[in-house]
């Protein structure tokens, strides 16, 4: 049987206290819709609905996808209304996921479990049990079995002792939805039409109503103001930086450490405080990683130290490199193994060769560098004139004495020497020496003038 998923994200949000709908805040970088989103894709939902109404346009603008099916729930009238707004989207053959777009840690695991206990003749209902279930719809049970679910709000006083608490998410075969949502009733303490009282229904219609329950409560933590989604983003930090380490890596503080995508660390590596990985990060073994270093979409090969405070931003380091302090390697650097990138030096589309330098404050962009090059202190490459970006080339063995200008588009060969504070505007063969500075006056006896009273 297929499932299609239907996710409910039509809520404002009003606690969140911000311009953005509730489910485009992020935990680890990533809208909280966008972890719902991703769960149902782990488990193959043939199509995933989102019922939206806050801030409807930019929800339906950061996400894409063929699977995504967008309804629109003009006023939120309650759980029931939402889903209803989905049924004529819904394949009559179709057993249903229901999801919260505000519950984002919701594991596929569990998703699975649902989906299995759901049929023609049962529905699947996720639950857990708190010690304060206050707020929550409570389960009730007759003999073992559950029989409904009733509101906080519409609770007797002996139905709000029960613990056992509605998370929100079930499975139910849309032939049923069709069903039983068009009877929901508004008559009740909030005027709204609850989701929750098709479990009633499906009783009645001698349709089981099947349990399960998360592994962790932190699946069914829902959002609602920003101490809440803070609580979330360090929980799933503690569980990346755990990840992190069960693959071999020392951390030196696990709590200061904040993965936003996905990152893979060889054995024996090292990270130091106050780090951030953003997309996917691969990094070899036995690197070490300076504190406060932010790295972005790129990869650093076995052996290789990134200083403090350096920035890598899509780019590829190879083996024993040495890169910082406070270096900036910008999108399309690519370093050959044991390059050097030294302090305050910014590099973008920037290919080095084995064993080449840029020890100190340069700028290198759209360039590229062959071995064992040395390029001084100082020295910039002018790649672009305002309109266009052109290239320099540095061949192997070579060296630019510092505080060089190399105005591209220009060459230097291999084993050729650049004198310092040369501007180079004309291409340098192998070998060759180019020195472009005015040439040194010395005056004897020169006399500085002197401050008359
Ligand atoms: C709901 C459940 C309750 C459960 C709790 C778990 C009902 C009637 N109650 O209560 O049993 O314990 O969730 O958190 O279902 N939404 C819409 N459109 C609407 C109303 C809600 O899209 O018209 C969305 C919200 O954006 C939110 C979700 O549905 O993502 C839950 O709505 P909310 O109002 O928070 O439900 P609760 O009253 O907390
Ligand atoms: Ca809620």
């Amino acid at each position: 049987m297929k499932t299609e998923v239907v996710i409910l994200a039509a809520g404002k949000g009003t606690r969140m206290r911000s311009g953005l709908p509730k489910v485009m805040h992020s935990i680890a970088g990533k809208p909280m819709l966008g972890h719902v989103i991703d769960a149902a894709r782990a488990i193959d939902a043939s199509a995933i609905h989102l019922v939206i109404g806050h801030g409807a346009d930019k929800v339906t603008a950061a996400f894409k996808g063929s699977d995504l099916s967008w309804v629109e729930q003009r006023e939120q009238n309650g759980t029931g209304h939402a889903v209803k707004q989905a049924l004529s989207k819904l394949d009559s053959d179709s057993r249903v996921l229901i999801l919260y777009g505000d519950v984002p840690l919701i594991a596929a695991d569990t998703l699975r479990q649902l989906n299995e206990l759901c049929g023609e003749d049962s529905m699947s209902l996720l639950t857990t049990n708190m010690t304060d279930p206050s707020g929550y719809g409570r389960i009730v049970r007759d003999k073992g079995k559950v029989t409904a679910i009733v509101e906080q709000k519409d609770a007797s006083p002996e139905q709000l002792h029960i613990q056992e608490v509605n998370t929100g998410m079930m499975a139910v075969h849309a032939r049923h939805l069709s069903k039983w949502l068009p009877a929901l009733s508004s008559d009740n303490a909030q005027g709204e039409y609850y989701l929750t009282d098709i479990i009633a229904m499906a009783v009645a219609d001698g349709v089981s109503i099947e349990v399960v329950q998360p592994e962790s409560v932190w699946e069914v933590q829902g959002v609602n103001d920003r101490v809440q989604l803070n609580e979330l983003e360090r929980y799933y930090q503690s569980c990346k930086a755990r990840e992190v380490m069960a693959q071999g890596v020392t951390l030196a503080d696990a709590t200061r450490i904040d993965i936003r995508g996905t990152l893979s660390v060889g054995q024996d590596s090292y990270i130091d405080v106050n780090c951030v990985f953003e997309g996917e990060c691969r990094i070899g073994a036995g690197v070490h990683i300076g504190p406060n270093c932010v790295i972005s979409n790129s990869s650093v090969a076995a052996g290789t130290t990134i200083k403090a405070n350096s920035v890598l931003e899509e780019a590829v380091v190879g083996e024993g490199c040495d890169v910082g302090p406070f270096a900036r390697l910008r999108p399309g650097t690519v370093l050959a193994a044991k390059a050097k990138i030294g302090n305050f030096v910014e590099t973008k589309k920037a290919v080095l060769g084995v064993g080449s330098k840029v020890n100190h404050l340069s700028y290198i962009g759209d360039c590229d560098v062959g071995e064992n090059a040395n390029v001084g202190a100082g020295t910039i490459t002018c790649n672009y004139d305002g309109v266009n970006k052109s290239k320099t080339l540095i061949g192997d063995g070579a060296f630019i004495g510092s505080n060089t200008s190399l105005v591209a588009p220009v060459s230097v060969g291999k084993n050729a020497t650049v004198g310092a504070g040369s501007t180079i505007t004309a291409n340098v063969a192998d070998e060759e020496l180019a020195v472009a500075r005015s040439k040194q006056r010395n005056i004897t006896g020169w006399k500085r003038p002197t401050k008359k009273n």
